[in-house]
């Protein structure tokens, strides 16, 4: 039996039993045998959640690049790592091999290193899905420094606040990108965002668009005369264990984005792990995940996972709609795609259209599909398995998060049967815990509650940068002794579990996670706003769309209210990005609020569903009479 690749169920439960009985034993076993360490590990955990701290392969000394790039040389050389698919299917493809990846990363490392960049910088990082992104986050890796990745579809705002959070005294960019049909001035809004950082010095502008820019001099150089004249070989810095490999920002319910801090080992040794059995890869596979390397899928899943285990990783620039709606389709038919991870919103969006888009292709090289990013409904679920998999293909439902840095709850394909709509059972090393509002824990079957972990496994977040309050506060606080996810979920009959939703404020829309205090802290900088509350909606594509309650100021003035909203979601976007736009803005009287003066949102979620039936007591409010009034006016 080998820990690290399970293949049927029994063999499942065996590991899984094993990991359970003894983490430590299981985890070193599983680091010993897969990579290439500089030296050992003093001790494989510490970790006390009260504080918390946890501590993985301490004293150990690694490079993931060397683990990712330079230990696959001798054997797959010229194999495909990454292959780039442009966002113009005219373009041609890029196949980059393992030793093209290795020049190309070691050039950019040498750059960086000579434009002043040391271990433990942080280098923010705000480029499209071209294959310098993946090179600057592997170039970050190869000489320590910690890159922050920063969605290419953030506002200057949204970049800026992430970059004096962090301190980056560097930014990757590129001039421009392309999103269908779609041409983005990235430069634009990275020259934008700068006017609020006064500690970025230098500037590296990757070629992609070709567009008019504004080069500031001193500060902004392109990147590619560099790259020629660096050298070609770059030594890994060794890093220990523990040291920050990335920072990557999540919403938080409230307040600013929390960076949430991976280190080197631990995540490595698990995002492997996990890659290699959630999608059952095999060497001569084709992977694709379309998600962004700006989220933690991208990162964890497309570059670091797949990398580990000398992978063929698709790297897709585009969108599922250009040209056309069978795009996704043709790529895997192009490509010969072995192993497809997508989201839900995408398979919705998709499922609406035309089903030619997708019959006409030959997609019977899929071995396996994915999901991944917030809950997949049963129709969804069976459009993907009917049409795309042909029935034949398991569909991995992947529960994770940002902070947890690799897939927590997912079927294994071909070991566990699937069910829809169900992440099914825990990874090795993964001991969930259902709790009551009480906070005690829920044992048995056919139960539900809020999903928390009881003991650390290699890739959680160390901390928020910055801020370790708050990382304790957010995470440790609500349930003693257990790392609280801020999901609900439930434990059927068998053990499979099924995430039903976040139980906090925040939305999660088309797979990506909001919070609803930034929104609101947006929409309120309006002249006109007074108070705004801002809840989730059910929605057929996104999963969840936005619903603004919004009280106005008393002025008299901004009497046209087309305006006045779009103006709001004008502000939204320049601070957030175009994906915090609410879908419906009610302007209201007042909000429901408790005697203690928060706000209830329970009333206003169930109100903005059209679920009226039941809104519970709502004699116990400051203002009950509001809620009738905002009853009759909602959209
Ligand atoms: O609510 C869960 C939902 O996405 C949240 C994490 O979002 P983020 O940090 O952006 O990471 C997304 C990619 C890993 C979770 O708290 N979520 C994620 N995967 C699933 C899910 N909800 C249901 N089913 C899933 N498979």
């Amino acid at each position: 039996m080998s820990n690290y690749h399970i293949k049927h169920l029994e063999e499942y439960f065996q590991v899984y039993r094993k990991s359970v009985r003894n983490p430590e034993g299981f985890w070193e076993e599983v680091a010993e045998e897969h990579f290439l360490w500089r030296k050992k590990w003093n001790s494989v955990l510490e970790w006390d959640f009260s504080k918390p701290e946890i501590k993985w392969f301490d004293g150990a000394k690694l490079n993931i690049t060397e683990n990712c790039i330079d230990r696959h040389l001798s054997i797959r050389g010229d194999k495909t790592a990454i292959l780039f698919e442009p966002n113009d299917p005219n373009e041609p493809a890029e196949h980059i091999t393992y030793l093209q990846l290795h020049e190309r990363v070691c050039r950019y490392a040498n750059v960086l290193k000579d434009q002043g960049v040391e271990k433990g910088d942080r280098v923010v990082i705000y480029l499209p899905m071209i294959p310098d992104l993946a090179i600057a986050v592997l170039a970050c890796a190869r000489i320590g420094a910690v890159h922050s990745v920063v969605f290419a579809g953030f506002s200057s705002t949204a970049l800026a606040t992430r970059i004096n959070d962090c301190g980056a005294k560097m930014v990757l960019t590129s001039d421009g990108s392309y999103r269908g049909s779609k041409t983005i001035d990235l430069k634009g809004i990275v020259d934008d965002a700068l006017e609020q950082c006064p500690e970025v010095k230098s500037v590296l502008v990757t070629k992609r668009t070709g567009s008019e820019i504004n080069m500031k001099e001193g500060r902004d150089q392109w990147v590619q005369p560099l790259l020629d004249k660096a050298y070609a070989d770059c030594s890994p810095e060794i890093m220990d264990s523990e040291d920050p490999l990335f920072i990557l920002y999540t919403s938080g319910s409230t307040g600013r984005p929390k960076g949430m801090v991976h280190t080197t080992g631990g995540y490595m040794v698990y995002t492997a792990y996990t890659f290699k059995n959630v999608f059952q890869y095999k060497e001569e596979d084709i992977y694709w995940c379309t998600a962004d390397i700006g989220w933690i899928t991208g990162h964890s899943y497309i570059v670091y996972g797949p990398l580990a285990n000398g992978a063929t990783t698709v790297m897709f620039e585009g969108v599922p709609s250009y040209p056309d709606f069978g795009r996704f389709w043709e790529v895997v038919q192009k490509h010969k795609v072995t192993q497809f991870y997508t989201a839900p919103t995408a398979i919705r969006a998709l499922a609406k259209e035309n089903l030619d888009f997708v019959t006409k292709y030959d997609l019977s090289s899929l071995k396996v599909l994915g999901t991944v990013g917030e809950p997949i409904n049963e129709e969804a679920w069976h459009w993907y398995n009917d049409h795309v998999g042909d029935k034949k293909c398991p569909i991995v439902d992947t529960w994770w998060q940002t902070e947890t840095g690799g897939i927590l709850i997912s079927p294994i394909p071909y070991s566990t049967p699937t069910k829809p709509t169900y992440a099914t059972l825990p990874m090795p090393g993964i001991q969930p815990a259902l709790m009551d509002e009480n906070g005690k824990e829920i044992k048995g079957n056919q139960v539900d509650g809020r999903l928390c972990i009881k003991f650390p496994w290699p890739s959680i977040a160390r901390t928020i940068w910055g801020n370790h309050e708050r990382y304790k506060d957010t995470y440790f606080s609500a349930f003693e002794g257990k790392y609280f996810t801020g999901d609900g979920a439930l434990r059927d009959e068998v053990g499979y579990y099924r995430i039903t939703g976040r139980v906090d404020d925040v939305i999660i829309v088309s797979g990506h996670n909001l919070g609803t205090a930034p929104i609101e802290d947006a929409i309120n900088e309006h002249p006109a706003v007074a108070e705004s509350a801002i809840v989730g909606f059910p929605h057929d594509i996104k999963g969840n769309a936005l619903y603004g309650y919004i009280i106005l100021k008393e002025t008299g003035e901004y009497r046209n209210r087309e305006n006045l909203a779009k103006e709001i979601n004008q502000l939204i976007t320049e601070h957030i990005g175009p994906i915090a736009k609410l879908d419906k803005i009610q302007f209201v009287p007042g909000l429901p609020k408790t005697r203690s003066g928060k706000i209830m949102r329970r009333i206003l979620r169930k109100i903005a569903s059209k679920d009226t039936s039941n809104l519970g007591d709502t004699s116990t409010l400051l203002n009950p009479e509001v809620v009738e009034q905002i009853m009759k006016e909602s959209l």
